[in-house]
């Protein structure tokens, strides 16, 4: 049996390198990545590659950056040429970005089974691109895999047959813990603190990332931006591994050198995976927009802001580390004072999220793939 899985963008890699090696292990399952190209930069796509130990791209499309419509149809024409050659048995994608939604819509008009690994999470906002990529996602997806019970709830309110969704658990918490230990000998915070003239010490700063439109693309927000980070330094440095949509922004509209006054602030370019775990790892709080994040701080026992007014992983406020603030300047810089008073909720584990999601994904798709090409042949 030949499955082919899809990655784009950075928030992917982690989730299909758990997946390929549970592949690794079945005999008779030959397991292709297709690679789309969407973030193409080396810190963005090729460190990740190295650092989770995943082989090079089967395939590379190269698609690149471009508007919604661009990105997502230059996505479909080339994965139609990869399919119609590669004919596979299923293809699986993963989360919830352009690349994720372009090629499950391009399987399934050719008849593939489609699998989505993070299916059912929703944020109830359609203001945010990715909202419209899981529920385009979920509609056309044959097996659907989801991290929490929220996700459960979600698709059977939306009509998707319960035969179809497998709690499984997270396979991002799978790539965590099994980097953990190699991530904790990463020298970031001794380079950091090298180049910033600051003392980047287990629980003595804050890390953050920004990159989402509703947050970064407008001025205003971006200037609320900084009136945290200037309420918030007392504490200690702030790290903050810059996005290049971002950076980009931050210098269209004329700001960098306010950020650069910021004296707290420690500027770098984005991180690979086991450099940016053991920053996670050590900080006293983490200020964030990521999905992703909000998932690794509830694991890691790690306080959490999200810079937003809505998750689609709401067991990260229910039972995890994480508060929603949106852009409420007083109550994020409060956050993290109290934060370094000591006070913050601690976490319980969400259910599964054992670092066995992908070897669960892996025997179920196996199963029934095998029923289904035993049955046709
Ligand atoms: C995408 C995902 C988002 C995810 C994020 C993680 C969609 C709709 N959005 O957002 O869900 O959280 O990735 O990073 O799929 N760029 C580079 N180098 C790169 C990639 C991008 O410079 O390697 C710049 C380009 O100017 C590009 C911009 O970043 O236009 C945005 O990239 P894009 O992939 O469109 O969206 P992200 O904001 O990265």
């Amino acid at each position: 049996m030949k499955f082919i899985s899809v990655v784009g963008a950075r928030p992917n890699f982690m989730k299909v390198a758990p997946l390929h090696r549970a592949f690794a292990g079945m005999d008779d399952i030959r397991h292709m990545i297709v690679h789309t190209g969407q973030h193409y930069d080396q810190n963005m796509s090729k460190v990740f590659f190295d650092d989770l130990e995943l082989p090079k791209p089967d395939v590379y499309l190269g698609v690149g950056s471009g508007s919604h419509a661009e990105q997502t149809a230059k996505v479909m024409v080339e994965f139609e040429k990869v399919l119609r050659n590669e004919k596979p048995d299923l293809v699986i994608v993963v989360g919830d970005v352009n690349s994720t939604v372009a090629c499950s819509l391009t399987a399934s008009k050719l008849l593939i089974p489609v699998a989505h690994v993070e299916a059912g999470l929703r944020s109830f906002d359609r203001t945010m691109p990715e909202e419209i990529n899981r529920i385009v996602t979920d509609v056309l997806s044959d097996y659907l895999f989801v991290t929490e019970e929220s996700g459960v709830v979600n698709l059977k309110h939306e009509g998707i047959s319960d035969d179809k969704v497998f709690l499984v658990g997270d396979v991002m918490i799978d790539s965590l813990m099994m980097y953990r230990e190699k991530a904790k000998r990463s020298a970031m915070s001794d380079q950091l603190s090298a180049i910033s003239g600051q003392r980047i010490e287990p629980q003595g700063y804050t890390l953050v990332t920004l990159h989402r439109p509703s947050n970064v693309d407008e001025k205003e927000n971006l200037e609320t931006i900084l009136r945290i980070f200037q309420g918030s330094e007392k504490h200690g440095p702030i790290v903050f591994p810059i996005h290049p949509r971002t950076r980009k922004r931050i210098e269209e509209f004329g700001l960098s050198s306010q950020f650069a006054q910021v004296r707290g602030l420690v500027l770098t370019d984005p991180l690979g995976y086991l450099d940016f775990l053991n920053l996670m790892m050590d900080a006293r709080i983490i200020l964030t927009d990521s999905g992703g994040i909000q998932e690794e701080t509830t694991f890691l026992n790690v306080p959490c802001v999200t810079l937003r007014e809505n998750t689609e992983r709401p067991v990260t406020l229910e039972v995890g580390t994480n508060v929603l603030t949106g852009l409420d300047t007083d109550k994020i810089v409060s956050l993290v004072a109290d934060c370094y008073a000591g006070k913050w909720k601690k976490s319980m584990m969400p259910r599964l999220w054992d670092g066995k999601a992908a070897e669960r994904i892996a025997n179920i798709l196996y199963g029934a793939m095998r029923l289904k090409t035993t049955s046709v042949h």
